[in-house]
């Protein structure tokens, strides 16, 4: 079954289409990255599926878990088993990190025994979650706190956008080794531009987001090692760009 399809997907955000007739379905337990040019379209596209206001579908469906989700709620998709690690989440004054997490988990026990587990994974301090939720923190500790809360949730698609930008070599490390153990098996939706946490996370399939379309589908490694040889040349001249079948992937 899949986890998640997105059928004919045309969006607008602030009166401007930036997503075109997007088509690709996540099988249950798979892992499919999203590459593509900055400004091409992936937040976008992470944003839609998760429902946020200003989103506007114009055309096309979401269906998760065999549900159809398009015009749903984000705290109803999110109770249905979606989480996000966000490639820029916003500080949230007055809020600390821990009291998020508790809200998550049903009972006291399972709470603090998980996120300090993952804590400890993550080698990332205790004091975080007496903190406000990002406000402050560093890049890379930005980016361990937002692990860590998809982490905690436990959610049946987990959606990564950019785990690895803006983390250095020993972090990355950390990151890539605790995704790579509590993803396992999971369904996950992943965006990555240099390709670094797909040392640690096998993937099943990529999609190329080219100026809000889906370009072409295939091996992630395959269309990684092009992508860092030549860049995203080679995806422009292909035809699929024009509506026709991308030849070298497909
Ligand atoms: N809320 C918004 N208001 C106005 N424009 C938006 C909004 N959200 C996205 N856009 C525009 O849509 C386009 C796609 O942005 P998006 O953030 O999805 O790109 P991306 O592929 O994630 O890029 P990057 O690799 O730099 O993260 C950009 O031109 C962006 O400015
Ligand atoms: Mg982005």
């Amino acid at each position: 079954m899949d986890i998640l399809t997105v059928e004919d997907l045309s969006v607008e955000v602030s009166g401007r289409t930036i997503l075109r007739d997007i088509n690709f379905s996540i099988p249950e337990g798979e892992v499919h990255v999203l590459f593509g040019p900055n400004g091409s379209g992936k937040s976008s596209l992470i944003k839609t599926i998760l429902g946020f206001p200003g989103y506007k579908v114009l055309s096309g469906s979401i269906f998760f878990k065999g549900k159809e989700i398009t015009d749903m709620p984000t705290d109803e998709r999110v109770k249905l088993g979606m989480g996000v690690a966000f490639q820029n989440p916003p500080a949230v004054r007055g809020v600390k990190l821990g009291e998020i997490l508790k809200g998550m988990m049903r009972n006291r026990e399972e709470v603090e025994k998980r996120i300090g587990n993952i804590l400890k994974e993550l080698n990332f301090p205790t004091d975080f979650l007496t903190r406000d939720v990002n406000l402050g923190f560093s890049g890379g500790e930005t980016k361990k706190s937002e692990i860590l809360q998809v982490l905690a949730q436990d959610a049946d698609l987990t959606i990564l956008d950019e785990p690895d930008s803006g983390v250095d070599v020993e972090n990355l490390q950390v990151i890539g080794a605790v995704l790579s153990r509590r993803l396992k098996g999971k369904s996950v939706l992943l965006v990555t531009h240099l390709g670094y946490i797909l040392r640690y996370i096998d993937a099943d399939m990529a999609h190329v987001l080219m100026d809000g379309t889906i370009a072409c589908s295939g091996s992630a490694l395959k269309i990684l090692g092009q992508i860092l040889k030549e860049g995203y040349s080679w995806c422009e001249k292909c035809p699929r760009v024009k509506g026709l079948r991308c030849e070298v992937f497909l």
